[in-house]
């Protein structure tokens, strides 16, 4: 966005990257544009270095010592399926979710449910999205194998408490995946210490390249995890008859890999534990709750999720009374210059539970400041002035 007057408030669709993880891609294409874990010559040992340098920044920025246990993927949505595939539900195995899954953690359920029989269990969380330990309890039965649950939701910013979930789920023995998308980006995220079995996210959410995500795992459950995609790189020997497939991270990478993304993708985790994940939260924490005052006084604007702002993470969803939310995104953008998000956001069933047509969604991050809040509070008090009489 470089030299636009413009305000950018879609990060949870896509972060802007910085010139420092822009440059990182470009100095692969530009400097060593090779293969990596298959050529010999110097320019591929490069590449491969690179890929272990990553995966090195990914370990240490979640936490963990081991980087063999961070598996790069395309996004998120990979990540997620990979866990759901690779983990050997049967016929009557039941996952559990919440209801506010973004659709990557719930199509796959549905067509598993319909090819496979798994069932699919759900726990309610209150009408703006926030978390009930106790319905979860009862909802973890002992045909539960999977926990499958988002940390912090793409529609409501509220977060679900992952520590206190794998506690008790590994209580009964049950594994945790967490769709970590919206988090990841937005708070300290340490792995090793929230003790979770899986955790997927995307790397363009949190300043990264398009099409890189990352799913962790523990060594345990590597191990065992089926790969979801087959083929070069992910075997040691095979014969017209057999494979041997090769560990973990490799048995996942299968094929040439977005190597710019995943330099890319070091740059990215390393100009955000300059800043400090504390400051990403705070920063944002501040701005939701600007938002709150300049915008909480007027009726016509209806909040989704929680109304105290310190809940919301970076995410602000609301409705404007008498309008729909795609007309208030393209009247934002269109007379204002301010982009945000429209729609159900991936996660029809929360919608439809709620009986809501969608919402309109201004999502933060660390380059926003006070005057785009302002900019676009004052838009959406316009609108609401215009169209909600
Ligand atoms: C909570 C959540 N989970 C998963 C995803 C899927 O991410 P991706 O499209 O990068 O795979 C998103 C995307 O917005 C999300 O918000």
């Amino acid at each position: 966005m470089a030299g636009s007057d413009a305000v950018y408030l879609d990060s949870a669709c896509q972060t802007l990257r910085p010139y420092q993880v822009i440059d990182a891609i470009t100095s692969y294409y530009k400097e060593f544009p090779a293969c990596g874990g298959r050529s010999v010559h110097s320019m591929a040992t490069k590449v491969s270095m690179s890929v272990d340098r990553s995966r090195e920044a990914v370990a240490s920025f979640f936490g963990c010592k081991d980087p063999r246990n961070f598996i790069f993927t395309k996004n998120c949505t990979e990540s997620m399926n990979v866990v759901a595939k690779g983990f050997g539900l049967k016929k009557g195995d039941a996952v559990l979710t919440t209801d506010m899954e973004h659709n990557s953690n719930h199509v796959q359920w549905v067509e598993m449910a319909n090819d496979i029989g798994v069932r699919r269990k759900i726990t309610r969380t209150s009408v703006t999205g926030e978390f009930d330990i106790e319905n979860f309890k009862k909802e973890l039965t002992n045909d539960v194998k999977l926990v499958s649950m988002v940390h912090t939701s793409n529609v409501t910013g509220t977060t679900v408490p992952v520590k206190d979930i794998v506690q008790i789920a590994h209580d009964k023995g049950i594994t945790v995946l967490i769709d970590g998308a919206q988090a990841a980006p937005h708070m300290p995220v340490d792995l090793k210490k929230l003790d979770v079995d899986f955790y997927a996210m995307s790397m363009h959410k949190m300043l990264g390249p398009s099409g890189v995500g990352i799913l962790y795992g523990k060594e345990e459950r590597l191990k065992k995890l089926r790969p979801l995609i087959w083929g070069g790189g992910t075997v040691g020997l095979a014969t017209y008859d057999t494979v041997k497939i090769t560990a973990h991270p490799e048995k996942f990478e299968a094929g040439l890999m977005d190597y710019a993304g995943i330099v890319g993708t070091a740059a990215a985790l390393d100009y955000l534990s300059k800043i400090g994940m504390d400051n990403v939260r705070k920063h944002s924490e501040g701005l939701q709750k600007l938002i709150e005052k300049e915008l909480s006084g007027t009726d016509a604007i209806t909040s989704v999720g929680p109304k105290d702002p310190s809940k919301r993470s970076s995410i602000f969803s609301f409705n404007v009374k008498g309008m729909g939310s795609h007309d208030v995104a393209m009247m934002l953008d269109n007379a204002d210059k301010i982009m945000i998000r429209s729609g159900m956001h991936c996660a029809h069933p929360f919608f439809v539970s709620r009986g809501l047509e969608g919402c309109a969604r201004a999502s933060l991050y660390i380059y926003n400041n006070e005057d785009d809040i302002l900019r676009f509070a004052s838009a959406v008090k316009k609108l609401a002035a215009t169209f909600s009489k």
